[in-house]
């Protein structure tokens, strides 16, 4: 029988996810992954694929038993190892969309949106309120008695979405449920998740590969590779202070130039970093630690470069008294039109710089030009900074 443990519901996460390990045979899918899930929050699961995403949501889910650890809902136990506890999928009032959506394809969607409700006898009028809330929160209204089979791969995931929020469950595990999208009905879904999310307040564990998704849903976000933690941390931390390499190069284009610290302890936190053919000024947020002593890996994002290319059309780098700016000579090794921006590829004397400009100003291929960047722009971290353990990756729910 599952256990009740003396936890106040103010202070109960919705789900917690403690040491949980999924083999399968000689496969770790997952390995030791800890985390928890606040109530009313959107947590995502980001990572490459084959790291171990689906698996998690499956074992929240109760359709894999777990190898090792706990999950809790509310104050229960759903799995545990130890203890050989293991709660039917359908006891755990969790809602979930897969990456294949599987709807029925015998009714219509109106009636695979009831299904769930009528499975749980609830009346009749309310069934028809749910379901027609929940097609119009995904613009399926108008398709009610279409049989399901008569839809395109987009729609049948809009359904399948519908179904799983009308159970209104303490956890909806979303595992990459736009895949099918085009991208404006993408991005369309993806603001209707939030505002539901918002409006509702569903707790939600939401799957994604894709970056881009992650920042704009999550309050939190989790990376994931090869089955363990990476990091977790709100958007702006997984994006502007990564903690390990994979999770800089992952969430985002990244620059590297690995060096050694050859000075420290200058205005502001400011320490120089020879990289061979340059010695770039960096501040630093906090003080230099004994894994810095010997190399060091430099990183910062393509946007925050300015290039001048003589031609008088760049943009100055804004100086800041506070921090010092750097400049490298390099040459345009490559030029790509994205629309709204160009993507610049620079070849220096021993390094490669990505730049993102707007495409009015960017030089051609073959183009010396200056590259400048803020001191603050650049970030630190020992070389060869890998995975953070998951003991030691606080994943634990944030102050409300
Ligand atoms: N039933 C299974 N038997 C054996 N290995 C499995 C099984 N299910 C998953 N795996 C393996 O576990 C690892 C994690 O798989 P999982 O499906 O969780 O990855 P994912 O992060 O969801 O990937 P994707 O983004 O491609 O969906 C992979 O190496 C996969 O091959
Ligand atoms: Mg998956």
């Amino acid at each position: 029988m599952p256990k009740t443990q003396q936890v106040t519901p103010s202070e109960c996460p919705a789900a917690r996810v403690r040491g949980v390990s999924k083999f399968y045979g000689s496969v770790r899918a997952v390995n030791d992954v800890t985390f928890d899930v606040a109530s009313g929050e959107l947590l995502t699961l980001l990572g490459p694929s084959g790291c171990g995403k689906t698996t998690i949501m499956r074992s929240i889910a109760g359709l894999e038993r777990i190898t090792r650890g706990e999950i809790l809902l509310r104050d229960r136990v759903m799995s545990s190892a130890a203890e050989r506890i293991h709660v039917a999928p359908e006891k755990r009032d969790v809602g979930m969309v897969f990456q294949s959506y599987a709807i029925w394809p015998h009714m219509s969607v109106f009636e695979n949106v009831a299904y769930p409700l009528r499975c749980r006898k609830v009346a009749k009028p309310e069934i028809e309120v749910r379901v027609r809330e929940g097609l119009r929160l995904v613009e399926m209204e108008d398709f009610h008695d279409r049989p399901a089979t008569m839809l395109s791969g987009g729609q049948q995931q809009r359904v399948a979405l519908a179904r799983s929020m009308v159970m209104q469950p303490s956890v909806l595990l979303l595992d990459e449920p736009l895949c099918n999208l085009d991208a404006k009905l993408r991005a369309q879904m993806r603001s209707h998740i939030k505002d539901l999310q918002r409006k509702t307040g569903l707790t939600m564990v939401y799957v994604t590969h894709d970056q881009v998704e992650a920042m704009a849903l999550s309050d939190r976000i989790i990376v994931m590779n090869r089955g363990v933690i990476e990091q977790v941390g709100v958007p702006e931390e997984v994006y502007e202070r990564p903690q390990s390499e994979f999770v800089a190069d992952f969430v985002g284009a990244i620059n590297f130039f690995p060096g050694t610290i050859v000075e420290e302890g200058g205005v502001n936190g400011t320490i120089r970093v020879s990289t061979g053919s340059e010695v770039l000024a960096c501040t630093l947020d906090g003080r230099v630690s004994p894994a810095m002593r010997d190399r060091v890996l430099l990183m910062i994002r393509p946007e925050k470069l300015t290039v001048d290319d003589g031609s008088g059309r760049a943009p100055t780098l804004l100086h800041d008294s506070d921090a010092p700016v750097n400049s490298v000579r390099a040459r345009v090794s490559s030029h790509t039109y994205c629309g709204d921006h160009c993507e610049l590829g620079f070849e220096g004397r021993d390094f490669h710089l990505k730049a993102m400009l707007p495409s009015a100003i960017s030089p051609a291929v073959g183009q010396e030009a200056v590259i400048a960047f803020s001191a603050r722009d650049l970030h630190l971290l020992p070389a060869g900074a890998g995975a953070v353990r998951c003991g030691q990756a606080t994943a634990s729910v944030p102050e409300a």
